[in-house]
């Protein structure tokens, strides 16, 4: 058992994850928690280094095996050196993506490997966030919200509109699946409403 809190937010390209995970860590820290804000791929030097490999370049740059490996190498790193650390001291972890996005991301692209992306993750990983938030909105808004930043790391966005679609509902049912640990969240509002529903939820979680 961890003494921390362990926290990740999920959802398409362009939701707002980021957006999110960074309002939830002010609005903890204004309350005096310890809170370490990271993210996925990278969260640690070795992982920021890998995720260089996965998010730039042709979209068909790695087999989906290959590509599987590349995200659970990251992952190992960003939990021996930053989320573990962490929940041991009894801080509360927000990350931005975890085991979730390659659950749907590697197992949607090719749903035969989702077998592979769970035996890798529990050999390697063997971590599930306590609550995870997903922020769902409808994929072309979500896209275009996210191509918009021009950040010249878009080589899942470029997968386009039914690839995103198709990533949507995949976190839907994987929240359904789980409800005990996912929390779905209307992310199609101004960005401080959701703010306000995420933090709720949290302080539910925390005093309730
Ligand atoms: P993600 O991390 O899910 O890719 P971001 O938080 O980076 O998403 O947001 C993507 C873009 O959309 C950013 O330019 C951000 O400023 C903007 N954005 C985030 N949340 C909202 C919102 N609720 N309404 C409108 N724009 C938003
Ligand atoms: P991220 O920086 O969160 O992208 P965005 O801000 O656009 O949501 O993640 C980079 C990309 O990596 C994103 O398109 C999703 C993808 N990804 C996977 O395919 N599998 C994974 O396990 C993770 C963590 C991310």
């Amino acid at each position: 058992m961890q003494p921390g809190l362990f926290v990740s937010f999920e959802g398409i390209d362009g939701s707002g994850k980021s957006t999110q995970a960074r309002a939830l860590a002010d609005h903890l820290r204004g309350r005096g928690h310890d809170v370490v804000l990271t993210r996925e791929p990278g969260g640690s030097d070795g992982a920021e280094a890998i995720r260089r490999l996965l998010v730039e370049g042709d979209p068909d740059r790695w087999s989906p095996e290959t590509e599987i490996l590349l995200f659970n190498a990251a992952r190992r790193d960003h939990v021996e050196k930053t989320i573990q650390p962490a929940l041991a001291r009894g801080a509360i972890v927000i990350t931005d993506r975890f085991a979730d996005s390659t659950r749907v991301y590697q197992g949607v692209a090719r749903a035969s490997l989702r077998p592979l992306v769970d035996q890798l993750h529990d050999l390697v990983i063997g971590l599930e966030p306590d609550l995870s938030f997903v922020i769902d909105m409808a994929a072309d808004v979500a896209l275009a919200r996210g191509l918009a930043r021009d950040s010249g790391e878009d080589r899942f966005e470029e997968l386009g509109l039914g690839f995103q679609q198709a990533l949507r509902a995949g976190f839907l049912d994987l929240a359904r699946a789980a409800p005990e640990r996912f929390c779905v969240i209307d992310g199609a509002r101004a960005s401080e409403v959701v703010a306000r529903d995420v933090a709720a939820r949290i302080e539910a979680r925390l005093h309730g």
